[in-house]
């Protein structure tokens, strides 16, 4: 099938399988690399991107699915100096192997872009940073770059 979408603000038409992944589009297709796999089954969100506005795990959705959206990866996230969770990320040492970051900083840059106040809410922001899975840094760097960076983003 072909489909079109526009990838961190470029129109970009591809044609794919209709079973074939989101992840894999970007990955494979388009090679956005930049947008990790891990689980390939909707578990450690290493593979989250934004699609119109919403964190969304590229490994549970089809290309398909997205045909006519807006989906925003890693790589376009950063654009001069970085992205102010980039520049978190790395003030705050949020990362060691870094093969969760991708993941973290799309989840992230979706929830602090609609509320920065979210990290104003221990509940609200634990809640969001489990939901994807880090193996190396114990979450308290990510937690603080969040801090971090939602106070440059509520300015
Ligand atoms: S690779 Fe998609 S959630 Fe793990
Ligand atoms: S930094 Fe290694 S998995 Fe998160």
């Amino acid at each position: 099938m072909r489909i079109e979408m526009e990838v961190n603000g470029e129109r970009r038409a591809l044609e794919v399988e209709p079973r074939r992944t989101l992840a894999d589009a970007l990955r494979e297709d388009l090679g956005l690399t930049g947008t990790h796999l891990g689980c390939e089954h909707g578990v450690c969100g290493a593979c989250t991107v934004i699609v119109d506005g919403e964190a969304v795990r590229s490994c549970l959705m089809f290309a398909v699915q997205a045909d006519g959206g807006r989906v925003r990866t890693v790589e376009g996230l950063a654009s001069g100096a970085g992205h102010p969770l980039q520049r978190a990320f790395r003030a705050e040492h949020a990362l060691q192997c870094g093969f969760c970051t991708p993941g973290f900083l799309m989840l992230l840059a979706a929830a602090l872009e609609r509320d920065p106040g979210i990290v104003r809410d221990e509940e609200r922001l634990r809640e969001l940073l489990t939901s994807n899975l880090c193996r190396c840094t114990g979450y308290e760097g990510i937690r603080r770059a969040a801090l971090r960076a939602a106070e440059e983003m509520g300015r």
